[in-house]
């Protein structure tokens, strides 16, 4: 075994420059600190990058699912599809808005919602479907907006993981209804906690109304206009907003995603080429006409092939090595919120299967590798050495 190296390398670490830290000065310094102007450019370059018609800066990407759910008019006795291989903050939100999260299996390459899954559990009571694109890898947007299309449904693409990714000349968070973004610490750029909501100016402009309480006025536009208390609640909404600290933070830090993605994918190519080959690894597809955005570099350990699971591997990183890992994810419907939404099972030729297989296989073998702009090719090195000596 390797000497046991002293410094703890953590799965993620943000990228925080000069450039950050002036801007939140400037804006500390302003005697401006919620939303305002500082928001707005965030909201305007990213929606210029993006070809969405509005944006708003928000408090997480959580947020900004509830909100863009609210304003599609998403409610009880409504159904949205989502894939269960998801971060539980799209099925929360759907939830909290009354409706119920019909959940769909994921394709076994890249784990991203199936397409023919998604379309079979469509039904007169669907309203919507979250796509999410898994790790960076962008699902087949031109064939999801279709499916959206045909069936009268809102596309929401929760985009958390691809700020920066595309597919067929399309990025991702071009083509929903809705988009939302998570700029949380571990996220490509960060804003310590924010989201954004993008898509149809109808639906964002709602959603704006929403997360400032249903007012009719941002602050920041009656400031020095109207007196603050010159407003009025045409809806009892919430407050969501994201404030110009945060939005300092996050300006900056998008400004810098091209050389961030840039740095990803350089690491994803060290690991795809040093890691080839191990038995039992198995290593991320990248479809053709994809630019993956590697916010994950995510592996399967098949314990068929290595006799090691995942979570013997994730141990002997972390004890042996001192490396950190992460999994995406614990699926939704296992969590135990979710027990009174398990998925029937379907029939598939003569048989009758579990209709989330590919789900519960990928959860139980998936690791996510230390990928960000932070490492240097000495930590990548140390990663791919410690695999060598875990699976070997
Ligand atoms: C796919 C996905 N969606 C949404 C979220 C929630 O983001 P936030 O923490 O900004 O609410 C996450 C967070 O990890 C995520 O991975």
């Amino acid at each position: 075994m390797n000497a046991r190296p002293d410094a703890f390398l953590p799965w993620n670490r943000p990228s925080i420059g000069d450039e950050e830290i002036a801007e939140v000065t400037d804006t500390l310094r302003s005697g401006w600190l919620t939303h305002g102007p500082k928001a707005i450019q965030f909201e305007y370059e990213v929606r210029e990058a993006l070809g969405q018609e509005d944006s708003f800066a928000v408090s997480s990407c959580t947020a900004a699912l509830h909100l863009g759910l609210l304003a599609a008019d998403i409610g009880p006795e409504d159904q949205v599809i989502t894939p269960s291989l998801t971060f539980c903050a799209a099925p929360n939100a759907i939830v909290q808005t009354g409706a119920d999260p019909v959940f769909v299996d994921v394709d076994p390459d890249v784990c991203n919602i199936d397409l023919a899954a998604a379309e079979a559990a469509i039904t007169n009571d669907t309203k919507a479907i979250v796509v999410m694109h898994y790790g960076g890898h962008p699902c087949d947007l031109i064939a999801f907006r279709k499916l959206a299309d045909d069936h009268g449904l809102i596309l929401i693409e929760d985009a958390a993981h691809a700020l920066q990714a595309s597919r067929a000349g399309h990025r991702a968070g071009s083509l929903g209804d809705l988009t939302t973004l998570s700029f949380y610490a571990n996220k490509v750029i960060t804003s310590g906690e924010g989201g954004m909501l993008l898509g149809r100016a109808r639906l964002v402009e709602r959603a704006r109304l929403l997360g400032r309480h249903g007012i009719d006025s941002s602050v920041w536009q009656r400031h020095g206009r109207r007196s603050t208390a010159d407003y009025e609640v045409t809806v009892p909404g919430l407050k969501y907003v994201m404030s110009d600290i945060a939005a300092a933070v996050g300006l900056q830090q998008f400004r810098k995603l091209p050389a961030f993605t840039a740095r990803r994918r350089e690491i994803a190519e060290m690991y795809t080429s040093e890691l080839a080959g191990l038995p039992g690894l198995v290593l991320p597809t990248v479809l053709d006409g994809v630019e993956h955005g590697w916010f994950l570099y995510s592996v399967l350990i098949d314990p068929d092939a290595c006799g090691r699971t995942r979570d013997t591997v994730s141990d002997r990183l972390l004890s042996d090595h001192m490396i950190g890992t992460s999994c995406h994810f614990r699926p939704v419907h296992a969590l135990a919120a979710y027990d009174r939404h398990q998925p029937r099972s379907c029939l598939r030729g003569a048989q009758k299967m579990h209709p989330l297989q590919v789900t519960d296989r990928v959860a139980g073998q998936q690791l996510s590798l230390p990928c960000y702009p932070a490492m240097t090719d000495g930590d990548v090195m140390r990663v791919v050495r410690a695999l060598h000596t875990v699976l070997s």
